[in-house]
């Protein structure tokens, strides 16, 4: 089936859609995005999304062209036209169209390109993979350095994907300065005892949707959770580890370059932590 996507205002058959060649976004992935999942014909966290969206667009001087509830109504509206059940809302916001290159900015008289697309995923929530687990791979950390903003530029990401693939792993971890920063599109966690270990926010790391609401979950439950670096060797020694993100929830992780973590099966913390956290975004749903 041919998705209906929303350009500018329009939504109009995939097929159809139309942006710049002089677009920013295309030539100097200055833009944004967001990614939020849809349970049940609902969104997750969508409150969540908007607070961060904003961010990342003040970060980079651009203006929000929607009021949450626009956002809401638009949201809303594309999940419906492709009648989407379980699956994926991407939004991407760029500076627009200044009718050339040039490295600087448009003034405030250029709109900004608003694209959204869906992917239908049936099931999301019950991913087989969930079961067995993901096996990573560590890799240095040569993203730039404001990697709190949500941007476009998701090269180096892709690389690393790569990596994964042709080591025959799920993912990659993204190690600078000996600890892990997060992975190609999710944050990053080892479980020891009754501590949950995950990076602290700052400029290095995306500050995950789900990060937050899993920690408040965690810290709800009487887990003790300590946010700081945490190390490839202390991965090793874990008794669990997992990842979170948008469209993964909470992923056990079960293999870290080649040694098993804890037993090398999803464990007991993880899968507590991705129960409650489905539970709970079920019930906030809009
Ligand atoms: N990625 N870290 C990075 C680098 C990410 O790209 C993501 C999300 C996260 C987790 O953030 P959240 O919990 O808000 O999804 C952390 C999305 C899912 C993506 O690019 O597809």
């Amino acid at each position: 089936m041919s998705r209906i996507v929303h350009v500018n205002g329009e939504f109009v058959p995939e097929a159809e859609a139309v942006v710049s060649v002089f677009d920013r976004g295309f030539l100097m992935a200055d833009g944004v995005y967001e990614v939020t999942s849809v349970l049940g014909g609902k969104l997750i966290d969508f409150a969540g999304h908007c607070v961060r969206l904003s961010r990342s667009l003040t970060e980079l001087g651009m203006a929000n062209p929607h009021s949450d509830a626009e956002w809401l109504g638009l949201f809303r509206e594309v999940v419906a036209r492709n009648q989407v059940i379980d699956g994926m809302v991407y939004l991407q916001v760029t500076r627009g169209n200044p009718g050339d290159r040039d490295f600087a900015y448009p003034g405030p008289d250029i709109a900004p390109t608003v694209v959204m697309f869906t992917q239908n995923k049936p099931g999301l929530a019950e991913n087989p993979a969930t079961k067995t687990g993901w096996k990573v791979i560590s890799v240095p950390d040569l993203r730039w350095g404001r990697r709190d903003i949500k941007t476009t530029q998701l090269l180096y990401p892709s690389m690393a994907k790569m990596a994964a693939k042709a080591a025959q792993v799920d993912d990659a971890w993204f190690v600078e300065d000996g600890a892990v920063t997060e992975g190609t599109s999710n944050n990053a966690y080892i479980v020891k005892g009754n501590r949950i270990i995950t990076r602290h926010l700052s400029e290095d790391i995306l500050h995950g949707i789900t990060r937050t609401a899993v920690l408040r979950f965690a810290r709800e439950a009487q887990m003790v959770v300590e946010e700081r670096p945490f190390t490839i060797a202390e991965a090793k020694a874990a008794d669990e580890a997992f990842i979170t993100s948008a469209s993964a929830f909470v992923m056990p992780v079960v293999e870290v370059d080649g040694t098993k973590v804890g037993k090398g099966t999803p464990g007991p913390v993880t899968a507590r932590m991705r129960e409650i956290y489905l539970e709970e975004m079920r019930k906030s749903a809009v």
